[in-house]
């Protein structure tokens, strides 16, 4: 099955690769204009939630992610499963409404990465080891990924002369992954954003502004679904952040034993602030710091 790669090259274009993925996501999933009547009627009915202040285009979209993520193959499954799940029916309800990221999102996480996580990384590295790789899961528009890239360069630049890092982020929704490759933000995406890093880094495009080549070629955005993240490349660093909230606690538990399998002992695991280890995954991971929801691979 392929896979688009997007990455940006040096003369700034960015380009797709197709790239080999070991699960089959159903690329040429089309709803139609009466299945997507058909799943607005669901929701109106069943949870009083109106989808036509919506634009047709965007919740096709959303209704095909959650339609793959709960490996349906038509419209009319995933209709039958609405009607008959009421999880499903409230994980649909989120996946409508909410794809959004900022620049530095939980700006105390990312202070904690500077001063006790990242170091420790690359003091752990090993020196056989050529490259560290970081993952950011469920990117959205690459904002999370894209403030790994400003934290190295800006506190780790002796350290990525020895060990240079890899930031590697993966979304389902492959029209976010080449805005997210773009890199042009509106300000909103930018409030967490100290002002002396905007200014370094983002330079104005028209009414928006756009992230600095150097910290675009930092990242690579992968298409990839990540309920397979289990044959996702290791790395010594995931971020798995307000995504899991999509997916039911069965799938939650998959995703982190997942994740676990690519992180090596010591390795790190980061949740959003709503979200926890669940069944299995519990075993597999030890607090590092409850608050930021950080995780160490036991
Ligand atoms: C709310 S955003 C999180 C963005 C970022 N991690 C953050 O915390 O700011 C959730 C993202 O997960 C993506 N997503 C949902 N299901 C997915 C799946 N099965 N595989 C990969 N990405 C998925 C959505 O497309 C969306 O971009």
């Amino acid at each position: 099955m392929l896979l688009n790669r997007y990455s940006e090259g040096r003369n700034g274009r960015v380009t797709v690769t197709n790239i080999l993925s070991g699960h089959d996501l159903i690329d040429s999933l089309e709803i139609s204009d009466d299945a997507l009547a058909e799943v607005s009627l669901i929701l109106k009915m069943r949870c009083d939630f109106s989808m036509s202040s919506y634009k047709d285009k965007c919740m096709k979209r959303r209704v095909a992610i959650r339609m793959r993520s709960c490996r349906c193959l038509d419209a009319a499954e995933y209709c039958n499963l609405l009607r008959q799940n009421e999880q499903e029916l409230d994980l649909l309800k989120k996946a409508l409404t909410i794809h959004v990221s900022h620049f530095f999102r939980n700006p105390s996480m990312f202070e904690k990465l500077r001063i006790s996580v990242i170091p420790h990384i690359f003091q752990n590295a090993n020196t056989s080891q050529n490259q560290i790789r970081f993952w950011s899961l469920g990117c959205a528009g690459g904002e999370e990924a894209y403030s790994l890239g400003i934290l190295l360069q800006e506190f780790f630049t002796r350290e990525l002369i020895h060990k240079p890092v890899e930031i590697c982020a993966a979304d389902i929704d492959a029209d976010i992954l080449l805005a997210a490759a773009h890199a042009e933000y509106n300000e909103d995406r930018l409030k967490e954003l100290p002002v002396p890093l905007r200014e370094s880094y983002f330079i104005p495009k028209g009414a928006q502004l756009q992230l600095s080549s150097k910290i675009r070629r930092m990242v690579t955005f992968c298409h990839q679904n990540i309920m397979d993240v289990r044959s996702f490349e290791p790395c010594q660093l995931v971020l798995c952040r307000n995504t899991l909230i999509y997916f039911t606690r069965t799938e939650q538990e998959k995703i982190l034993c997942g994740i676990a399998h690519i992180l090596p002992a010591d390795g790190i695991l980061v949740l959003g602030k709503s979200e926890t280890l669940v069944g299995n995954a519990r075993a597999l991971f030890a607090a590092v710091c409850p608050v930021e929801r950080i995780y160490r691979r036991i």
